[in-house]
């Protein structure tokens, strides 16, 4: 029995946001003096995956911790030294914004699942830019950047770019959410025409800010997508994708779905609108990652997320297309131990199915 099956009852008795900055501030303290052993420990890691290059960067592993558990980027070395192999921080918007009103994030221990509805609560791209300044990480970091709530959808773009400039030289990578369900009208931003002024524009200020610096390579650009989109529309997101040369695609984000939920009715109502997480999004999210991965004929890295729990639902994401894998709310559920476990498992099976690299199981079950 894990430590984090003994805690995890008393954090579940409190309301889910405060469970979650009891969490963070407790990593903080169990983890101060261990850096440094687990950076070594993490090192490790890397040997039965073979080389992970992807977009120009090199990961330790292939399991990553996804956007929205880290908003401002204050616990990144804290959860670095749990074995993830690079941690997606974020949501970030130009404008430092409160959220929704709380309650806002809800349990439903039934399906292994959550509702949020934090509506980018962050304290601005600046400052975040300035928190992995002050403490930067030795693990790879993506930050996740949105639209500022106050800002029209038809002023989007200056927006984005503001925070894409801010947190140029402290992001490996950058990825453009179009796709929560809490900010309004923001995934209209996923529409063919918007989405390609959006992300062309993106990469002319990447291309400028690369010239400048001593990168000389613009920085990789990755999109978030969400779950809710029907094949044309992924269709025609992969073609916007593919021509403004984005890096990847993170699919997926939360859905507005409440279908096939063992959580009864009034239960779930009484949760309100917002994003659900977990395992009732497993295979919806895996379906998208193969139809982007077919439809792309394997040329966009696709990172995989969604009720990724296990090695064998990491396995899947891998198998639909995946080449890198994120989880949030299988975190929540299992604890920090989850990290090394899902690898160690990832390892076990690539061994038992003939795989000596990761690489060459990306895709192996899509027809
Ligand atoms: C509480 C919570 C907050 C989230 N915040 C963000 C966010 O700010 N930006 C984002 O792109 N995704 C956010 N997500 C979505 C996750 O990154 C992920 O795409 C989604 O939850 C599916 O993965 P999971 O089933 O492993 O949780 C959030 C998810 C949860 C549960």
């Amino acid at each position: 029995m894990s430590l984090y099956s003994l805690i995890r009852p008393i954090l579940f008795r409190l309301p889910a946001e405060s469970a979650h900055q009891f969490a963070l501030r407790s990593l903080r303290v169990s983890l101060a003096s261990s850096v440094a052993r687990n950076a070594v420990s993490r090192r490790l890691q890397s040997e039965p995956f073979g080389k992970l290059k992807r977009f120009g960067l090199e990961f330790q592993n292939p399991i990553g911790l996804a956007a929205g558990f880290d908003k401002n980027g204050s616990y990144v070395r804290e959860l670095a030294t749990l074995g993830f192999g690079f941690i997606e921080i974020g949501t970030v918007t130009n404008e430092a914004q409160p959220g929704n009103p709380k309650p806002r994030l809800f349990r439903l221990p039934k399906d292994r699942a959550l509702i949020n509805r934090l509506g980018f609560n962050n304290i601005g791209a600046k400052r975040v830019a300035e928190n992995l300044r002050r403490y930067p990480p030795d693990c790879i970091i993506g930050v996740n950047i949105g639209k500022s709530r106050s800002v029209a959808i038809a002023d989007a773009v200056p927006d984005y770019l503001a925070s894409f400039e801010a947190v140029y030289d402290v992001a490996d990578y950058v990825t453009v959410n179009v796709s929560s369900p809490n900010t309004p009208n923001l995934r209209t931003l996923q529409q063919h025409e918007l989405l390609a002024e959006l992300l062309s524009s993106l990469q002319r200020r990447n291309e400028e800010l690369s010239k400048r610096g001593s990168l000389k390579q613009p920085k990789p650009l990755l999109l978030k997508i969400a779950p809710d989109l029907s094949e044309s529309e992924i269709e025609s997101i992969v073609d916007v994708a593919l021509r403004t040369k984005v890096s990847g695609i993170i699919a997926t984000n939360t859905t507005t779905s409440r279908d096939g939920l063992r959580t009864s009715i009034d239960e779930v109502r009484a949760c309100g609108e917002g994003g659900l997480s977990g395992a009732p999004i497993r295979d919806r999210s895996s379906q998208v990652i193969s139809f982007i991965y077919r439809n792309a004929r394997g040329k966009l890295p696709i990172i995989g997320v969604g009720g990724v729990f296990t090695s064998e639902d990491a396995w899947k994401k891998i198998c639909a297309g995946a080449s890198l894998v994120q989880l949030y709310t299988g975190f929540i559920y299992e604890g920090p131990g989850v990290v090394k476990r899902i690898n160690e498992g990832l390892a076990e099976i690539m061994r038992r199915e003939g795989f000596s690299k990761l690489d060459d199981a990306v895709g192996c079950r899509v027809k």
